[in-house]
């Protein structure tokens, strides 16, 4: 069976008192069990957040697909895997939009951070304009088959894939849960594909203005495994209400 997993997203928020603070506050709460707990934190906090946590995994956001050298400001897999983090976010839109990240750079992204075993989370998502314009199966397909290309189906099945509609994040207006749900469907037939029987393993996960009053719709989904948070990850009770979502 497909993992459940929710994963914050604190982008470039939080120092490190605050995200000691939201642990603190995290760790009074039961979570979910049968869900995985995710937090994508900034990486000076990274190793801090991993020491103080028990009921939940962290990530990084982004990473260099080089081993080491002079690439000043960036961050390797490795140095990743120190911090003690499990997940590594890429290829989310801001990086696509603010550091002109390619499909060709993300796909080596995944490709060293699976092995490295760190769990990619590689989120695709369209424009407005190309939502629009109905090139959206076309944008979606080709990021999904360039992230992924060259992985064997044993790789393939570890990607953690996360469809955000770009338009629809960090603007309080989400994609309905049948736009969603379709998406996701078409996401893992893509897969299947590409890949095979192991597309029923990827876990997909739906990204944009998710928030507690919408997440059991969007989780009720058939092919929705999970949600990744940006804004209402910020606080601890409300990132306790989307992981136990069941409760709601
Ligand atoms: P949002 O961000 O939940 O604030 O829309 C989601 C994301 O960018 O991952």
């Amino acid at each position: 069976m497909r993992k459940k997993i929710i994963a914050g997203n604190w982008k470039m928020n939080k120092n490190l008192k605050d995200s000691l603070d939201f642990v603190k506050e995290l760790e009074t709460h039961s979570l979910d069990e049968s869900v995985e707990t995710v937090l994508c934190a900034p990486f000076h906090v990274l190793y801090e957040l991993g020491k103080a946590s028990k009921h939940m995994v962290t990530g990084a956001q982004n990473m260099h697909y080089e081993d080491d050298g002079a690439y000043t400001g960036e961050l390797s897999a490795t140095m990743v895997k120190d911090t003690g983090a499990s997940y590594v976010i890429l290829g989310h839109s801001e990086r696509r939009q603010y550091f002109f990240e390619t499909d060709e750079v993300v796909n080596k992204k995944v490709k060293k951070a699976l092995a490295s075993d760190l769990i990619p989370i590689l989120c695709v998502g369209e424009t407005l304009e190309e939502r629009e314009g109905e090139r959206l199966w076309t944008v979606i397909s080709e990021q999904v088959q360039k992230g992924m290309k060259d992985l064997s189906a044993d790789q393939a099945k570890k990607v953690v894939i996360a469809y955000e509609p770009i338009w629809a994040i960090g603007t309080g207006k989400t994609a309905t849960s049948k736009e969603a749900n379709d998406m996701t469907v078409f996401i893992r037939k893509e897969i299947e594909k590409m890949f095979g029987e192991v597309a029923k393993e990827v876990s997909i996960l739906y990204g944009g203005s998710v928030k507690p009053e919408n997440i059991r719709e969007i989780m009720a989904q058939s092919d929705i495994d999970g949600a990744l948070v940006g804004g209402a990850a910020l606080k601890a009770d409300s990132f306790v209400k989307l992981v136990n979502y069941k409760e709601i």
